[in-house]
């Protein structure tokens, strides 16, 4: 966003400059290093990687097999931790919290969508859907979670176990549930990672249209280049950092 004032003219044609609105940072990763210990030795996944995602953009992670993007993203996503630096979430700096607090600040502000959906196989639709309110003890509301199932289209499912849906529909519901809890901040791993192209075309259309009518932000790790061109900006994991593409 442009630094410069907005000049805006009121009713009577006096001038008036409006500083822009500073754009709210959602997500703000600085100075993180990652490395894992292992029988062979400690191994560095992610060394000097800092970037900010601010509110309502659309961002994609792209990268080689390997290169760190899902550990990235459970970084962010506050599933892992950093060996050194720092992930913020919505200003709030997670260093210093406890197991409940991470647990919390999880549950709230950030809904996941992973390649192979990840749905409770016991619940149904709606209860897959509900879980997240459920687990923050939040009120369900019926037409909260009848108005997410109209988005994603799964009207005639609301009853239906996962087993018994198609790639597509499993990942229609992980989409519900991910906006469920009304999070801030959206991370999807590969979504349509494992659904053949048409149907990952669907489900990606009907993630981004979700992302812009409930105004969230998406972090999106994705193969695809057509789905990353789709995106605000494109962040590229190489040399075990991450780089803005531009
Ligand atoms: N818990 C762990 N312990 C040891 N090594 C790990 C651990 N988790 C991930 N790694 C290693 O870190 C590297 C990055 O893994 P990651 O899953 O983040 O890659 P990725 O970019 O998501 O790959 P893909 O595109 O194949 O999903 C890999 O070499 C992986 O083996
Ligand atoms: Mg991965």
């Amino acid at each position: 966003m442009s630094k410069n004032p907005i000049i805006q003219h009121d009713i009577l044609g006096l001038m008036h400059i409006n500083a822009p609105a500073e754009k709210k940072p959602v997500l703000t990763v600085t100075e993180v290093e990652k490395s894992f210990v292992t029988p062979q030795g400690t191994i560095s996944i992610l060394e000097h990687t800092s970037f900010t995602v601010y509110e309502g953009e659309k961002v994609a992670i792209v990268g080689p097999s390997g290169s760190g993007k899902s550990t990235l993203l459970s970084l962010i996503g506050l599933l892992d931790t950093p060996t050194t630096g720092m992930v913020a979430i919505d200003g709030v700096d997670t260093r210093n919290l406890s197991e409940d607090e991470l647990a919390r600040l999880r549950n709230e502000r950030i809904g996941f969508i992973f390649q192979a959906f990840e749905l409770i196989a016991p619940f149904t639709v709606t209860e897959n859907i509900s879980a997240p309110l459920e687990i923050a003890g939040n009120e369900i509301r019926k037409e909260h979670i009848e108005t997410l199932i109209s988005e994603v289209g799964l009207e005639k499912r609301s009853e239906a176990l996962p087993f018994t849906l198609s790639g597509g529909e499993k990942q229609r519901v992980a989409i519900a549930r991910a906006l469920a809890n009304h999070p801030n901040l959206i991370l999807a791993d590969e979504p349509t990672g494992s659904l053949d192209r048409e149907t990952g075309e669907k489900v990606l259309s009907l993630l981004l249209d979700a992302v812009d009518v409930h105004g969230k932000t998406l972090v999106i790790i994705t193969h695809d280049a057509s789905v990353a061109a789709r995106m605000d900006r494109v962040f590229e994991i190489r040399d075990k950092a991450v780089h803005e593409r531009s």
